[in-house]
């Protein structure tokens, strides 16, 4: 049987975002947090890199700001910008309270005085980058985790994935969720309701993503009203490891922060080549670098290159890298890895202010699933853990201040089986779930052009209808509801994407391969929005 829940707050998602706003809610405050799969599997527990903050004597939140609006192509909200930068030292302050353990510097007294090591990454103009060695949102993510078990006002529902929203009036007041174990879907109601949901890196074949990153929240933000923005800027990262054995892994940039060269398969370095800055551009023009040189040699991946520095060093810095590394059989002390780029991040996402609040009343959206303004056209490396704690606790102290909000719809329908039965061909499924990546990875990738979009626009319309029928005729599954999420978003990534008549940021198209004089946001409006 579906069943009814009721909280003052429903969190759907257990990343950094999620589990941090769960944390800075008031203990009264009853709180239902849902994850698609077990607790520790999302995006934020697979981040290597580490979370930028101006810490170093010598770096101000000025110079932060300026590297990210310049990352960001001329699209970065500069109030957003200051805001997230201003909130960094902070948040750091706050995760070391929860308990992280970031890397100290080696001297000694640093011990004492907990001097943190902080390492480079592309478009960072000082050493900013706080970081447990290179599992830095495994760090954070199981410290958040047993304090989020240990708080007695946080219910955790796993294996929960959302349906949809129920919006009343104008106000959002829940979602319905499949409990994946009962088979059911269950109405959960809650006053205030929050997308934590990630990015949609898993609409592309390759990508540096976990399973899940399909874009939920985004598409179910779409269906309710919300408007979304900047969805063209997907982010590839450029050093995911090329290996028929190694699904998503990722080849954290900090790598290249520590002097990694990246090589042509000959052995030559070719980074001088397309910016000054070598290996420490921007995400943008190293990924189009690779692809520009793997596509003129016809080269399955290229090289990157860390073996200069002593085994100790590497060992230390880089020990997740260097343990799957040598589960292949490549020893990162000795010889170059084999990369290749992959989408990584999804810049743009639902339209939200400085609290997180989406267009429709009562839903926040934080994290990747949302479009503050940071990123702009591209995002800065380790910019993004950073925007979850800061949205995190700016849209937490909004929900707790409207936390009297009585809820409208008590008595909104339960979920209606009725009228579907159990799928017969699940194929249809799996066939689609192909040919949607691959031919985002094909027409929409790192180098566009209007024909390859239009193709695309043609094929995910298609695809659209036909997942709408099943969906309407067969019980939904977990895959099921990815694919018509990730569906509907690379629609209007596709849409976005169409509509930028320029090349800029992380979106390039060989038909406009200028930049136009006035930098604007793609801002696409649902017709059910209260706008
Ligand atoms: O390269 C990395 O470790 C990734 C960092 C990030 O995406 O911010």
């Amino acid at each position: 049987m579906a069943s009814r829940h009721q909280h003052n707050v429903l969190i759907i998602g257990s990343g950094a975002a999620g589990l941090s706003l769960a944390l800075r809610l008031p203990p009264t405050c009853r709180i239902a947090l849902l994850t698609k799969a077990d607790l520790n599997q999302g995006s934020t527990f697979w981040a290597q890199g580490g979370m930028a903050a101006v810490l170093h004597s010598k770096d101000t939140v000025d110079s932060h700001v300026t590297d990210t609006l310049e990352a960001g192509a001329g699209l970065c909200r500069r109030e957003a910008v200051e805001f997230t930068v201003s909130n960094s030292r902070r948040c750091v302050e706050w995760l070391v309270d929860q308990g992280v353990d970031f890397d100290l510097r080696e001297a000694p007294r640093s011990r004492l005085r907990k001097e943190f090591h902080l390492t480079m990454e592309g478009g960072h103009s000082h050493r900013r980058i706080i970081h447990a060695a290179d599992r830095t949102g495994r760090a954070i993510s199981e410290v958040l985790t047993d304090r989020v078990i240990a708080a007695e006002n946080i219910e955790i529902f796993t294996h929960r994935v959302a349906v949809d929203l129920v919006v009343n009036d104008g106000r959002c007041e829940g979602a319905y969720v499949l409990n994946e174990q009962s088979g059911h879907v269950d109405l959960f109601q809650a006053s205030s309701v929050v997308l934590a949901t990630g990015g949609a890196s898993k609409a592309y074949l390759y990508t540096s993503n976990p399973d899940g990153a399909s874009g939920d929240g985004i598409a179910m933000a779409w269906r309710a009203g919300c408007r979304v923005a900047n969805l063209e800027f997907n982010q590839f990262h450029p050093t995911c490891l090329y290996h028929p054995k190694a699904k998503s892994f990722l080849i954290t940039e900090a790598i290249r922060g520590e002097g990694g060269r990246l090589l042509l398969p000959d052995g030559t370095s070719f980074m001088q080549n397309f910016d000054e800055r070598g290996e420490l551009a921007p995400r943008d023009v190293v990924a189009r670098a690779i692809d520009h040189e793997m596509k003129r040699l016809g080269a399955d991946c290229l090289f990157l290159d860390i073996s200069h520095r002593s085994p100790e060093f590497i060992k230390s810095h880089f020990p997740t890298v260097m343990a799957r590394c040598a589960e292949l059989g490549i020893d990162i002390s000795a010889e170059a890895i084999p990369v290749v780029p992959a989408a990584h991040y999804t810049c743009g996402g639902i339209l939200v202010d400085n609290h997180g609040l989406t267009d429709v009343a009562g839903l926040y959206a934080v994290g990747e699933s949302s479009c503050t303004g940071l990123h702009g056209a591209n995002r800065m490396a380790s910019n993004s853990l950073l925007e979850c704690i800061v949205y995190a606790e700016s849209a937490a102290q909004h929900i707790a201040e409207n936390l009297n909000q009585l809820l409208r719809s008590t008595d909104a329908a339960l979920w209606d089986e009725s009228q579907v039965t159990d799928s017969d061909e699940d194929v249809v499924i799996s066939h689609n779930w192909d040919e949607l990546r691959r031919f985002m990875w094909d027409y929409v990738g790192i180098v566009r052009t209007n024909k390859r979009l239009r193709r695309a626009l043609h094929r995910v319309q298609l695809l659209q209808t036909e997942i709408a029928e099943y969906y309407g005729n067969y019980k939904v599954s977990n895959d099921l509801l990815e694919l018509r999420n990730l569906a509907m978003v690379a629609e209007l990534m596709i849409q976005c994407a169409i509509s930028r008549k320029e090349s800029r940021g992380l979106h390039y198209t060989l038909d406009y391969p200028d930049l136009l004089p006035t930098a604007n946001d793609t801002i696409l409006t649902p017709e059910n929005s209260p706008l």
